[in-house]
């Protein structure tokens, strides 16, 4: 090295230790009256939050904020965490001028929906105002539409029963080592059918190993703090990705290269068959009926890649879980589905209460989105606390279902327990569940995505027994909800 690359690399890191050290001076005691975790001198939160990650931290928050609310400095960022039902609803309700995803664009924040962002691109969940109304309204007719469903019904049931069926092949029984590959696949082959035609999407495992990629780096502090680093010495354009990211968005625009391929091809040899739902969703947007998607359409290519697919299997993996350390709960949902006919989609979809109640109740004790967060782009007061809090620009709000979701005090001394019973006849209003978020950016495919986990579980146990080979299984705050280990499962065919 020559003496001016070290005296380049010193006055660098100066510069960074001045900012950190200035950062935090002038963001420490941020909100006088909430409880703060201290951390280190200077640093604060920040090595936690390096060295644990995000939700780690968070678990640390929540333990010392006994009135909802709690904060922590990560140098210069201020991350403020929620955990009080109605200051949650409060904080989801606000609008996207007061407190959005990803924060004002022009302020660089640590929000992981921006590394979401330089990862595939706009989607709707950065996106803000008036205008998303319309794209959130496609969606919702697509995907939380009990009709539009229904006519989906046929291609889930058949994509959930070819899957099932290969986990056996041609014999009786198999070892699964890890059954939340099958269940990823699964859905992967549920989207690539359902949009383009393609239900060969998941063959060659190169879908899953890029969204698992996208799914895991969206919820690591690393790029974040690459990111700043690369900003703050003006080597990247703001919002534009990084040398690494812009190789990962490459292999996204591969993927899509393809399935758009498939469609045209599907297209071509079914021209009087109904639009698959990719071409449906262009057209609703202002796309024509070939060639080119609409910007809307080319979004949601990109998009789901992250999200959709791997939240419905780990639904389906917690189920088999907990259904397993829970025979007599199991047997009641056996007797249920043996009472129905599980192939007609009004039977399935409603008349299934015992179903219906298993699915939320692992939707409450493993909510697959187990938190989000929110960037403050006005100074605006929280005022269902105790007492009113004075949040302003550029704070990170962090909002954690799981923890509304296990609390005793909302859900009683068995807060931990698989009992799917509390949701037979309804559930109080008091009891905070928001696993498909809440207000005006909830989710907008909830509906197609509770289907399809429904449909693969019935299918597999109504032609397998299942045994889960571990009953220790425990939860993992990733981005999503992850297990903390493979889950292995025997499964015999029933007769
Ligand atoms: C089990 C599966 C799913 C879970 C647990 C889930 C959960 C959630 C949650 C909690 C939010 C709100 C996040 C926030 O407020 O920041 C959300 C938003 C969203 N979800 Fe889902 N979701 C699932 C499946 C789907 C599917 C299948 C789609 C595909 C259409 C989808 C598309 C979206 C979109 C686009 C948003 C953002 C909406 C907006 O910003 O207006 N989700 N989801």
């Amino acid at each position: 090295m020559t003496p001016s690359i070290y005296v380049s690399a010193v006055v660098g890191l100066l510069m960074i230790l001045g900012f950190v050290t200035f950062k935090s001076i002038s963001s420490s005691n941020v909100l006088p009256g909430v409880p703060e975790f201290k951390g280190m001198p200077i640093f604060g939160a920040m090595p936690t939050y390096l060295r644990e990650g995000m939700p780690a931290l968070l678990g640390k928050l929540i333990a010392i904020g006994d009135d909802g609310i709690s904060y922590a400095n990560i140098v210069g960022n201020v991350l403020v965490s929620c955990h009080d039902p109605a200051m949650v609803r409060e904080v989801h309700a606000m609008p996207d001028e007061v407190a959005s995803r990803e924060g004002d664009p022009g302020r660089m924040s640590w929000s992981p929906f921006w590394t979401l962002r330089r990862l595939i691109g706009n989607s709707l969940f950065n996106q803000v105002g008036p205008q998303i109304n319309h794209p959130r309204n496609v969606f919702i007719r697509e995907f939380n539409n009990t009709k539009a469903n229904e006519a989906k019904f046929d291609t889930i049931k058949k994509i959930a029963t070819d899957h099932a069926n290969a986990l056996t092949g041609d014999g009786t029984t198999a070892d699964v080592d890890d059954i939340r590959y099958s269940a990823d696949n699964f859905a992967i082959a549920l989207w690539g059918e359902t949009l383009y035609g393609n239900p060969d999407h998941h063959k060659g495992g190169k879908v899953l190993a890029l969204s698992e990629k996208i799914i895991t780096l969206a919820g690591e502090p690393w790029p974040s703090v690459w990111y700043s680093i690369a900003l703050f010495f003006r080597l990247v354009t703001p919002g534009e990705p990084t040398r690494s990211e812009a190789k990962l968005r490459k292999g996204v625009s591969k993927v899509v290269e393809g399935n758009i391929q498939k469609l045209e091809a599907y297209e071509a040899a079914n021209p009087d068959a109904p639009l698959k739902v990719i071409r449906s969703l262009s057209v609703a947007t202002g796309g024509a009926k070939s060639g080119p998607l609409s910007v809307f359409a080319s979004e949601f290519t990109n998009l789901n890649l992250f999200g959709g697919h791997h939240s419905i299997g780990l639904n389906v993996v917690w189920s088999l879980i907990e259904l397993d350390k829970h025979p007599e709960r199991r047997a009641k949902l056996m007797a249920e589905i043996n009472s129905v006919d599980i192939n007609d989609f009004t039977q399935l979809n409603s008349k299934m209460p015992y179903l219906d109640a298993c699915i939320m109740e692992i939707n409450r004790l493993h909510p697959t989105v187990h938190a989000t967060l929110r960037v403050i782009n006005k100074e605006t007061t929280l005022t269902s606390g105790k007492t009113p809090i004075k949040l302003t620009p550029g704070m990170l709000i962090y909002l954690s279902y799981l923890h509304l979701h296990t609390s005793k005090e909302f859900w009683g001394p068995d807060a931990d327990v698989f009992v799917p019973e509390r949701f037979l006849g309804g559930r109080s209003k008091h009891q905070p569940f928001m696993s498909f978020g809440y207000g005006p950016r909830n989710c907008v495919g909830y509906k197609f995505a509770t289907l399809a986990a429904k449909v693969y579980l019935v299918t597999l146990l109504s032609t397998y027994q299942l045994d889960v080979r571990d009953h220790d299984h425990e939860m993992k705050l990733g981005t999503l909800l992850e297990t903390t280990k493979p889950v292995a499962v025997k499964v015999t065919r029933r007769s």
